[in-house]
């Protein structure tokens, strides 16, 4: 989009958002790919760490990421499933917030699926032993020792599933902001039911 579509129009700034995340699923080169997601521990801190954007769906305004069911995070979204998500392209300028709730899928139809497209490699991520997060004596990827084609065996296949999650988050709140040098934009969109969205701008 060129920047007069959205500088000085909120509809544009949140077309603009949303091709910025639906570009990033597939261009493995895009910052935006790479969000920090942000959940509270039972402990009340913040806790932050990078994912990858894994699909994303405008209408029902939602993301999703793959990880580990075993992983800290999951605990905490299950407990605490408020959170937000930050992504930052570098170039030009501008950061989307994205205020969210997460629901955990474990073993049910959107893992099978996600499963499904899974190569072999990235299946054994999930293979780990002990716990993702444990204390380990030595330095370890904590996979057991894979083949050569890394493909895991019908029973690794098995137990990586089984620690398989996908993370959907619907957006609740979207801030954008975008730096250039003639001047910052702020804005923001929420959307408290289906269809009621309501846009401001803010003061950078
Ligand atoms: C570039 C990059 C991408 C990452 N993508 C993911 C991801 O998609 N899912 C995930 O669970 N962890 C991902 N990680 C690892 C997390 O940042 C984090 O270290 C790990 O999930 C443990 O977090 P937790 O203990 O807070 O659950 C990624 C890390 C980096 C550096």
């Amino acid at each position: 989009m060129h920047e007069n579509e959205f500088y000085d129009d909120l509809a544009g700034a949140l077309e603009q958002s949303w091709r910025l995340l639906e570009e990033a699923i597939d261009d493995t080169t895009s910052p935006v790919r790479t969000p920090v997601l942000i959940s509270v521990a039972t402990d009340g801190l913040a806790q932050g760490r990078t994912v990858v954007l894994r699909g994303i769906n405008r209408q029902q305004r939602q993301l999703q990421i793959y990880t580990d069911v075993r992983s800290a995070k999951v605990a905490q979204l299950r407990a605490q499933p408020a959170c937000t998500l930050v992504a930052y392209q570098p170039n030009p300028m501008m950061q989307l917030r994205l205020g969210s709730g997460a629901i955990v899928n474990h073993n049910n139809a959107i893992t099978h699926q996600a499963w499904a497209m899974m190569p072999g490699p990235n299946r054994c991520n999930y293979l780990t032993h002990p716990d993702p997060g444990s204390i380990s004596v030595q330095a370890t990827d904590g996979r057991p020792a894979i083949n050569a084609e890394s493909v895991p065996t019908n029973d690794e296949n098995e137990i990586a599933y089984s620690h398989f999650a996908v993370i959907v988050f619907t957006i609740n709140q979207l801030e954008w902001l975008y730096l250039p040098r003639r001047g910052h934009r702020r804005a923001r969109f929420s959307w408290n039911g289906v269809d009621s969205l309501k846009s401001d701008w803010l003061i950078p």
